[in-house]
């Protein structure tokens, strides 16, 4: 296990070293994937990402939306995840992007009265269980 994946495993050190820059926000998604959301998302008037987790892939995403935009940022930060959360808001905030974010706490099925009715783009990578995507799928349809 790397040093940086021990890490992520200690949130509150994670958010600490963020703050002071030694360390970028973590994501499991390669650049690629990221450019590739970023392209689909980018003539989106609303968007959603179900898990949010560092904020990484939302920070990109928010940046690629137009500026009238909003990217609803859904994670229930189960277990003192406000470390997390800071970290993820603090990505954003250093994109740029905090005008177009929207930072629901709440699981997916919890914040679907918090969203706007037209959804344009969905980026689903909560629980990747086949229940939680099951869940998931429902909201998206
Ligand atoms: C793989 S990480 C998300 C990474 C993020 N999309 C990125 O690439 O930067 C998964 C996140 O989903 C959240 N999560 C788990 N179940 C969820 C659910 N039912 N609804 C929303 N978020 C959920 C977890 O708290 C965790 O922070």
């Amino acid at each position: 296990m790397s040093l940086l994946s021990r890490i992520t495993q200690r949130p509150r050190v994670y958010n600490r070293l963020h703050a002071l820059g030694v360390v970028n926000a973590y994501s499991q998604t390669h650049p690629e994937e990221r450019a590739c959301l970023c392209r689909h998302i980018a003539k989106a008037k609303s968007a959603v990402e179900i898990g949010t987790f560092m904020g990484l892939t939302a920070a990109e995403l928010a940046r690629a939306l137009p500026a009238d935009a909003i990217l609803y940022c859904v994670d229930p930060y189960p277990g003192g995840g406000e470390p997390l959360q800071q970290i993820a808001l603090r990505q954003i905030v250093r994109a740029g992007a905090a005008p177009k974010v929207r930072f629901v706490r709440a699981d997916s099925a919890g914040a679907v009265a918090s969203l706007s009715a037209q959804v344009d783009f969905f980026f689903v990578d909560g629980d990747h269980s086949y229940e939680g995507l099951a869940a998931d799928w429902k909201i998206v349809k």
